[in-house]
């Protein structure tokens, strides 16, 4: 589209039965936020909106397996998504809710003026059925194979595996998802959006409308499912939890999560033209706007197919110009998996990282997975931490900031003659930004962020060839004119890096001594303004841009996903098979007594060993036990003890053990001491 006049974007309403996680981040709402805030920066008038989405089954799933009310669950986790969002630093202009009355009326109203229209197919279908629970089976409440790719854990409403989007009654061998039961089909009312009757439209609009600018991810997937041939598609659901049909007849039945999540954009609109003052149907209504919506590839066909529908069928709104959906992010080589905790979470992320935000912001759309799924790892993060941020961008202001300090108090000197290279530099730099726009108009993020870093390099390059601190002790004039365009190219740097870093770009504004009345560059004076820094402006003292992550940092992270490995591992386990039989008197022969531990030190040279003495109630001896990994000497003396006290003497390293101390393991793979509950003295049997 050409020459927009407002441009409304949308990101993915999150649900609310989990907080959000870097594959959300990554995927979502990093390049919706890049995008808008360039938008912004350009002089767009924006509305960039988004909100929980409160609705659907995985909500009551959740709140059956805490014991709390659907309720309960949303408000925890919209308190938590929002307020994580906000510290990130994603700039919504609304952030709403779908339990909002603002949502549930224009829910509503949109449902009832298709409904009005005779835009719906009514029918009584038979649906499946729990007879157990006594419930019907809607979406993630039952579970099967999926007719078209053979997966077997299938959901009723849409394949995980193969993104398919189905009906419940599509699945082969379905169980429910709450007792486990065969469903048996039971008769109910429901209303259907005849995507058949779309059909056309839709492969006008996307197939040949779109061919050429949308992403092949998406066009690919469209294309495929248009030409399967679209199906009516139920738009009411038989449950509890939900906006209630609005029309006579409906008792019982909600609106289908996916019909009211979307609404929930123009309802997150609303409401911030409310508070703002505005009229919101130009963000909607209007030829003139270019809707955007930003997904990750599980969502593109409610997107590009359901939701366009539904639009269509209302008659009043535009359709989106473009849908960039994006890959899945893996962290660490595995799928990310909420009910598996295998994430990271954004607000944990922002607790263990305090004022980090811009280093996951930077790794995650350099990773960001454009076209294919992508990996998260913390060795890369790390790596992109301390090799490019630290070494490249920080580098250069740093030593942009400390030299303009040293040799000119801080006041930006006045260049002399420019040289064939400062011409060719300054060149450079002022066509970054529309190299760096055209990536980010094609939301090509990645992309977008290496250019930027290209003008670090450049300014990284201009020092190191023009050596300021060489030509200081030799020609003056000279080496003013060398940290006047460095000068430049900080300026410029403090710009451009905003849609991408926006906390450094802040940072880096107040090092350069920007303030309201040397008001920040803006984005097109990198290209036409001649001077960014003017000759006598104070910039101020140097502040570390970025620091360098530790080993120690990133090992903790990894212990962290270690630990959910390893419960995952336990709760899946099975208690290992019985051994072989054993008689009364071999169970006589071992000779078990309560102990206490006296005194511990560890072995030296060794990891695991720790020499113990312990009285064990007929003496005190030494046991060498293999526990250091889990305790320290320290923490186990006085502990009591369970001790096989007539095992044969073995010798360990060179330490004659007399016994051994009886340990189990959590199911995180930490050792505990097997130990009586009541105060009995040393030396008891255990028998
Ligand atoms: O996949 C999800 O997380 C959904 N909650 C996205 C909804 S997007 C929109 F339509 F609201
Ligand atoms: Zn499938």
């Amino acid at each position: 589209m050409n020459d927009p006049k407002r441009i409304t974007i949308t990101a993915a309403l999150p649900y609310t039965n989990g907080p959000v996680h870097i594959g959300h981040l990554a995927g979502v709402y990093v390049p919706a936020d890049i995008y808008a805030r360039y938008q912004r920066l350009v002089g767009m008038d924006v509305a960039f909106v988004c909100g929980s989405d409160e609705h659907g089954v995985p909500i009551t799933i959740k709140a059956k397996k805490e014991g709390i009310s659907p309720q309960e669950v949303v408000d925890k986790y919209h308190e938590i998504i929002k307020n994580s969002f906000e510290e990130f630093g994603i700039t919504f202009d609304n952030y709403s809710r779908t339990s909002a009355k603002i949502h549930h009326d224009t829910a509503s109203r949109f449902f009832k003026k298709l409904y009005d229209d005779g835009k719906f197919v009514e029918e009584v279908t038979e649906q499946l059925y729990d007879d157990e629970a006594k419930q019907f089976l809607a979406d993630r409440f039952v579970v099967g194979t999926c007719p078209k790719c053979g997966y077997e854990e299938s959901y009723g409403d849409q394949c995980e595996n193969c993104g398919t989007s189905h009906n419940a009654t599509d699945l082969i061998n379905p169980k429910s998802a709450i007792s486990g039961a065969k469903p048996v089909k039971k008769e109910t009312k429901h209303w259907f959006l005849p995507l058949d009757q779309y059909e056309d439209w839709l492969k006008e609009w996307i197939l040949i409308g779109h061919k050429k600018d949308w992403k092949t991810n998406v066009y690919g997937q469209c294309k495929s499912w248009i030409d399967d041939g679209l199906r009516p598609r139920a738009v009411t659901r038989d449950l509890d939890w939900g906006i209630p049909v609005p029309v006579e007849g409906a008792e019982g039945k909600v609106l289908y999560v996916w019909f009211d999540a979307p609404i929930g954009y123009i309802s997150s609109t609303r409401e911030w033209a409310e508070r703002e003052g505005k009229d919101w149907e130009p963000y909607w209504k209007s030829e003139d706007t270019k809707l955007l919506h930003f997904i990750g590839k599980d969502n593109i066909v409610f997107h590009c197919i359901i939701f366009p529908a539904m639009l269509k069928a209302e008659g009043s709104y535009i359709v989106p110009d473009n849908v960039p959906a994006n890959e899945f992010l893996n962290l660490e080589g595995n799928k990310i998996s909420t009910s598996k905790n295998w994430a990271v979470w954004l607000h944990e992320y922002l607790q263990e990282f305090p004022g980090q935000q811009d280093v996951l912001r930077y790794v995650l759309t350099a990773n960001a997975p454009e076209t294919k799924d992508n990996d998260f790892t913390w060795a890369d993060f790390q790596a992109r931490n301390n090799n490019e941020l630290v070494a490249i961008f920080g580098n250069f202001i740093n030593r942009v900031v400390v030299l303009t300090n040293k040799y000119y108090d801080g006041e930006t000197p006045q260049p002399a003659e420019f040289t064939t290279i400062d011409g060719e530099t300054l060149d450079e730099l002022r066509a970054a930004p529309e190299v760096i726009a055209s990536s980010i108009e094609r939301y090509r993020f990645r992309e977008a962020q290496t250019k930027l870093m290209d003008v670090a390099r450049l300014g990284n390059k201009y020092l190191a060839d023009e050596e300021p601190w060489k030509t200081i002790k030799t020609d003056e004039a000279r080496t003013k004119t060398v940290m006047y365009v460095a000068l430049q190219i900080a300026a410029a740097l403090a710009v451009l890096s905003e849609p991408f870093l926006p906390h450094t770009s802040a940072k880096l504004n107040r090092i350069l001594g920007n303030t309201e009345s040397v008001p920040p560059t803006k984005w097109k004076d990198v290209s036409e303004k001649k001077e960014l820094i003017t000759p006598g402006h104070h910039i101020g003292k140097g502040e570390l841009l970025f620091s360098k992550i530790e080993d120690e940092k990133i090992q903790e992270q990894l212990a962290k996903l270690e630990a959910s490995k390893k419960e995952n591992k336990a709760m899946n386990a099975t208690a290992e098979p019985q051994k072989d039989e054993i008689t009364f008197d071999d169970f006589t022969k071992l000779d078990m007594r309560v102990g206490t531990i006296i005194s511990a030190e560890k072995m030296p040279k060794t990891k695991k060993l720790l020499v113990l003495q312990v009285d064990t109630g007929i003496d005190k001896r030494t046991i060498v036990s293999g526990i250091a990994e889990s305790f320290t000497a320290e923490e186990v003396v006085g502990k009591r003890v369970t001790v096989l006290v007539n095992l044969a003497p073995r010798a360990l390293r060179g330490v004659e053990s007399e016994g051994m101390i009886l340990m189990t393991e959590t199911p995180v793979g930490k050792l505990v001491f097997v130990n009586p509950d009541d105060d009995v003295p040393n030396g008891v049997k255990i028998s």
